[in-house]
């Protein structure tokens, strides 16, 4: 390499890394280390197919990649036998994946979605052409069940697909899916599929005691959820775990690379899943339910610092979104801060230490002056 590149990299590096240090608002996890997967960098891994069965590409990690999946169908409280899902590039594949499956057991089905909804929903119901109603939601962010109540009843011959938020992206607020279930019953829907996109909540409220319900246990037909965010990968990646019975509506073979299709992506990173397995390995449910404990004491450690400077903020009960009043743009900049409108948001993920968020709050407290 020429000197001259190898100082474009050099002061790429230190950009990434100084960003790193002030970095506050997004919901990804920056504290993991993996170096045990060093050398597997080197290979070209690609996870093509169906992680159940054999390619004809054998440089794959399918066999880690079905540890992973159990280990979510666990969670999840779905039977091994009556799931499948897979390893996606994010949560946006994972979300597309859900509402595909959910379109092709439901021909001619009204996609329902709350207005404070990830814009990977609606990007996908027009990348699957399904018609969609959105519902308003309320002040905290959670869908208004009033407002879905009354647009099932304009629609009540159509099949409902509902995407229910485990979290959403700008105020942490879950969409109760028991709830759902009793609007849909109230209204005799018939044909119903209810999608999750848990994209960070799917790594905190299992974790959480009192948490509401949103697994398998009820009748929901798919769940998608992240890898980059609670468990922690310097690329992104999700995973989508599905009722069996609606993925295989979806299958077919493809003799080229000798496996079946039932993926969205094609060729699928292999080293992610790594990233996931020896995430669980290394932690294991109890040391993910220590992580999400540490974020939640560490959220209210930020909401008690903002009071004592009276910057006007809350959170959603069980999560680890700080919703806060504005600051200059200065500050948002500089911590990353995700805004809308006269609201922005602390994601008090597990690196968030006090340092960090003692950082931060003096800089707010000084932009008072
Ligand atoms: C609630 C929710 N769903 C889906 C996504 C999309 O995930 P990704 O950026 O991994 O595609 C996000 C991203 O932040 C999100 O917050």
């Amino acid at each position: 390499m020429r000197e001259i590149e190898k100082k474009k990299l050099k002061v790429l590096y230190k950009n990434l890394k100084e960003a790193s240090r002030y970095f506050l608002g997004y919901p990804c996890n920056l504290a993991y280390d993996y170096p045990e997967l060093d050398e597997f960098f080197a290979l070209s891994i690609n996870n093509v197919g169906d992680p159940f069965g054999d390619s004809l590409y054998r440089v794959n990690t399918h066999e880690f990649e079905r540890e992973v999946l159990c280990f979510f169908a666990d969670l999840y409280r779905v039977d091994r036998e009556k799931f499948w899902g897979y390893v996606t590039n994010g949560g946006t594949e994972s979300n597309m994946y859900g509402l595909y499956l959910a379109r092709e057991a439901n021909p001619g089905g009204i996609v329902y979605f709350s207005e404070d909804t990830h814009y990977s929903i609606s990007k996908t119901v027009k990348v699957l052409n399904m018609p969609s109603i959105m519902i308003r939601s309320q002040k905290n962010g959670e869908i208004d069940y009033d407002d879905l109540g009354k647009m099932l009843t304009i629609k009540r011959e159509s099949p409902a697909i509902i995407v229910a938020n485990i979290g959403t992206t700008m105020k942490g607020a879950v969409d109760k899916v028991e709830k759902i279930l009793d609007i849909l019953k109230k209204n005799r829907v018939q044909k119903y599929y209810i999608h999750c996109d848990a994209a960070l909540g799917g790594m905190i409220l299992p974790f959480v005691k009192s948490a509401p319900l949103f697994d398998f246990r009820l009748p929901i037909g798919s769940i998608a959820v992240s890898g980059h965010k609670m468990i922690g990968s310097p690329m992104p990646c999700g995973v989508v775990i599905a009722r069996k019975k609606h993925a295989e509506r979806i299958k077919r073979a493809i003799e080229y690379v000798g496996i079946l299709d039932t993926t969205l992506s094609g060729s699928r990173n292999g080293h992610s899943v790594l990233i996931l397995w020896l995430a669980i390995k290394k932690l294991g449910l109890k040391g993910f339910e220590q992580r999400v404990g540490h974020c939640l004491a560490m959220t209210d450690y930020a909401l008690k610092k903002l009071k004592e400077i009276n910057w006007p903020a809350w959170a959603n009960e069980n999560y680890n979104t700080v919703v806060l009043k504005r600051p200059d743009d200065q500050i948002v900049n500089k911590w990353q801060l995700a805004v809308q409108g006269d609201l922005a948001h602390i994601l008090v993920m597990p690196h968030a230490d006090k340092k960090r968020i003692n950082g931060l709050i003096h800089e707010l407290q000084a932009s008072k002056k």
